[in-house]
């Protein structure tokens, strides 16, 4: 079947950029982004394309070129599910937060409202697409409920994982390492999955498009996500001996990211991995492997974030003991809460458990990200359920200004690895901080002998400078 109407289910992260690139690159079909939050909406039909809801490089550019042509965002459902060929599912899929595999077990019942409302609506023959990350056989429910409409529309399910990196998830999606499409072996199932590979090959090379099984695609997600936290978590157990040993742990990245085998992305030693996924995802595979009986595999797993949950920890905990084992009443200046650069997602940032920590101990906290306003801010804290919403209020202040931010400040915690932290005025910083000045630099990103000459005492992960 060529497309020509796709329809998407899920305004986020990732439904947003993946469905401006599918219209940019093939202008014969008309995209329509659908979701049920009519805030969203708005925010991406806003006519400032700078005030689209999701801040990733190159975006706006892209969106305000497709807007209006073949690319279109609404809060009609039925209507765009009723038009389309291929329909793509993109909401979320959290850990569950209740019942059977709370805190562990993906929750699905997003991805089962949709599959309803498609059994519902379609008069005709569809695709659908699983873009949002699910547990291994999800296929399997979805089908079950698309075929027993007995209204003789036919499904075909295909799996189609996406790998975009916030931050990067223009430049991600344009020249995709790999683009992963998993579908039944039937020949209506090879026909839908080449519809699927058709749209792709607009602008991605077709050896670049892998094929393979509903399952295995399924799967391949989430043991990509494990994989990468894990080299994260590996690192940063490394962090921690080297700060014991005198070793550096940046040299130590160096020295075995040249391992052809090893390689040397993903070897930054941090404060600890965040972002709406890793956690999730590994803890989705750790409740699938436990459900199979497979504790061993399980509890490999969830040590990636055993150790996160420990990286996190003990850089708060280091900023307590540092400043004389009291931080009470002490203000403490974060640079950073997203987690990481180039993104105004706040999901699991690693900055929202510092500062609940910091908070535990009473610490007065200021906050500036360039991304992050002070009403994110609170919404994490406040999601922790740590304390009152008015404690929260009261212990954390977001400013617009870094200067403001670090002025008086008993000590900086860099918590997000903006390129603009390293261009700061540091010697002003210096200037109006109380003194001794310490910098707690949680990504590794600061030029350490320059701020230690203008009298700074400053802490890296992973060394001891
Ligand atoms: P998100 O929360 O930003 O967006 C999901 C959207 O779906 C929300 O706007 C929500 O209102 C909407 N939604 C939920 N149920 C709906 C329904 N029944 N009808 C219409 N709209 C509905 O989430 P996201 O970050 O875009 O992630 C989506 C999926 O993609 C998840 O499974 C995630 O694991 C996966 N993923 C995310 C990333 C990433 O970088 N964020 C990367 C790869 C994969
Ligand atoms: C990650 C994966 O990289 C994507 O391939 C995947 O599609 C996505 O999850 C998903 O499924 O949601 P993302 O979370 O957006 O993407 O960003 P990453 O670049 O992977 O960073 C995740 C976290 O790890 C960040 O907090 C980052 O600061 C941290 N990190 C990353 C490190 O601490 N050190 C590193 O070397 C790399």
């Amino acid at each position: 079947m060529k497309i020509t109407n796709i329809c998407c289910i899920g305004a986020g992260y990732v439904g947003g950029p993946t469905m401006a690139i599918i219209a940019q690159k093939c202008p014969h079909i008309k995209v329509t982004v659908v979701d049920l939050n009519a805030e969203r909406i708005a925010a991406w039909n806003d006519e400032n394309v700078e005030n689209i809801p999701i801040y990733e490089p190159g975006l706006s550019e892209l969106v305000g070129e497709a807007r209006g042509r073949n690319l279109f965002f609404s809060t009609e459902v039925d209507k765009a599910i009723d038009e389309a060929q291929m329909i793509f599912i993109s909401v979320n899929t959290p850990t569950k937060t209740y019942g059977l595999g709370k805190g562990m077990a993906a929750d699905l019942k997003y991805i089962e409202l949709c599959a309803r409302q498609i059994a519902s609506i379609a008069k005709n023959d569809k695709i659908v697409v699983e873009k949002s990350t699910l547990p291994v056989r999800t296929a399997e429910a979805i089908k079950s409920i698309l075929e027993n409409t007995g209204n003789g529309v036919h499904f075909q399910i295909l799996s189609n994982p996406e790998f975009l990196a916030e931050g990067t998830a223009v430049q991600d999606l344009l020249q995709p390492d790999r683009v992963l499409i998993g579908g039944e072996t039937s020949p209506e199932g090879e026909q839908a999955i080449n519809s699927l590979v058709e749209v792709y090959a607009n602008w991605v090379p077709k050896e670049r498009i892998l094929t393979t099984n509903v399952w295995s695609s399924e799967l391949s997600k989430l043991t990509a996500n494990a994989f990468l936290a894990q080299r994260v978590s590996s690192i940063n157990a490394m962090s921690e001996l080297c700060e014991k040993t005198g070793a550096d742990v940046n040299e130590v990245a160096r020295a075995i990211g040249m391992d052809s085998r090893i390689g040397p992305k993903f070897l930054k030693s941090s404060v600890g991995f965040g972002g709406s996924c890793f956690q999730k995802d590994i803890l989705n595979l750790v409740y699938i492997a436990k459900s199979y009986g497979l504790h061993e595999v399980a509890d490999y797993w969830v040590q990636v974030i055993i150790m996160n949950d420990h990286q996190k920890r003990r850089f708060a905990a280091n900023i307590v003991q540092t400043l004389y084992n009291t931080v009470s009443g002490k203000k403490i200046a974060f640079l950073g809460w997203a987690f990481k650069k180039d993104t105004n997602d706040t999901r699991e940032s690693a900055a929202i458990y510092v500062s609940d920590y910091l908070l535990n101990e009473q610490a007065n906290i200021a906050v500036f990200d360039p991304q992050v306003k002070e009403k994110q801010v609170l919404a994490d804290l406040d999601y922790l359920q740590s304390r009152p919403s008015d404690l929260n209020k009261k212990g954390i202040n977001v400013m617009d200004d870094p200067y403001e931010v670090c002025k008086g400040a008993h000590a900086v915690a860099i918590l997000t690895e903006w390129d603009e932290f390293r261009e700061y005025d540091w010697q002003k910083i210096y200037d109006n901080m109380q003194k001794p000045a310490f910098v707690f630099d949680g990504r590794n990103i600061l030029d350490t002998p320059k701020l230690t000459a203008i009298g700074f005492i400053v802490q890296s992960v992973g060394s001891t400078n």
